[in-house]
Order: C-alpha cells, then sequence, then structure tokens
C-alpha cells in the first residue's frame, strides 16, 4: 500500500466532475487501499478521488470506531432532514465550518468487487457520504455555505496554505 499525494485547494482535479467506472476491475482494490492508508495517515474520516488526483467517482470513509468503507460510483437516492454539521476537509486542512446536510440519506454503490449495494445512512455516515459525494461533483463544503462564510474561510485558507507552502520551502 502506498500514500497517495493529496490534491490542495483549488488545483485540479477538485474543482472538475469525475468520471464513473466502466467496470471494477482489480486495480480497484488497489486504488481503495492505498486511499484508506492516505486517509489514515491524514487522520481523515472520508476522502474522494479527486483528492488523490484520480478524477472517478470513487471515495473511501470511515466513521470514528466504523468499518472502512469504499463507494464506487454512488448514487444518493433520497434525503431527508436537514442539520448543520462542523466540516472540514483535507484538501483544505485547518478550515472549518458549519454546514447544512440532510440527517438521513439513502445510497446506491458499488463495492470494491462491483457489487452493488443498498443501504441507508443517518447523521455522522449521511454527513460524510454527502461531503464524498460533492467531491465527485467538482464541489467542497465551502461551496455549501453562504456568499460571506465562503469569502471569509477561502481567505483564511488563502492564509493555511501560505504557511503550509513556507514551511515547504515552496515560497
Ligand atoms: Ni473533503
Amino acid at each position: 500500500m502506498s500514500v497517495l499525494n493529496m490534491v490542495l485547494y483549488p488545483d485540479d482535479p477538485l474543482s472538475q466532475v469525475a468520471e464513473p467506472f466502466a467496470k471494477v476491475g482489480p486495480e480497484v482494490v488497489k486504488l481503495a487501499q492505498d486511499m484508506l492508508e492516505t486517509m489514515d495517515t491524514y487522520e481523515g474520516i472520508g476522502l474522494a478521488g479527486p483528492q488523490v488526483g484520480v478524477s472517478k467517482r470513487i471515495f473511501v470513509l470511515r466513521e470514528p470506531d466504523g468499518p472502512k468503507m469504499c463507494l464506487i460510483n454512488p448514487e444518493i437516492l433520497e434525503v431527508d432532514g436537514c442539520e448543520e454539521g462542523e466540516e472540514g476537509c483535507l484538501s483544505l486542512p485547518r478550515i472549518y465550518t458549519e454546514v447544512q446536510r440532510a440527517t438521513w440519506i439513502k445510497v446506491r454503490a458499488l463495492d470494491v468487487y462491483g457489487k452493488r449495494h443498498e443501504f441507508e445512512a443517518e447523521d455522522l455516515l449521511a454527513r460524510i457520504i454527502q461531503h464524498e459525494n460533492d467531491h465527485l461533483d467538482g464541489v467542497i463544503f465551502l461551496d455549501r455555505v453562504d456568499v460571506l462564510k465562503r469569502q471569509e474561510k477561502l481567505q483564511e485558507w488563502e492564509e493555511v496554505r501560505g504557511r503550509m507552502m513556507a514551511a515547504l520551502g515552496g515560497g
């Protein structure tokens, strides 16, 4: 397994619409394992393909103390309820804000073996899936907050990113 490079906002392909998998072959197992290792290394609870430079419809996640999951070609079929909750993103580390999400969703997705699953999720799991699914459509969590808050958080991110780049010697 290997840790993949994290794509930071606003770099490509974060803002692009990711492509579905035409078929799920053995290489997808390796990709999912690498993504899970990358997510754990960065101490995240979710990670989508575009965040590691793979513009494909795949994401991995793990609720604290929950099982590791990998969703491929996911579709959110139904939503219900609405709640604000704090979110962050591995592509904008150290930036957190409240985002409104549905509290209950019904999801359809393939697993790494290409088997189709349909299931319901609520609360934190539903929030993670909605956040990661957005990444597949080129949408980040700051696109889900009001204009002023978005502006403020993007400014904050610009400063954080500047400091990160300086620390890496990138100027
Ligand atoms: Ni994210």
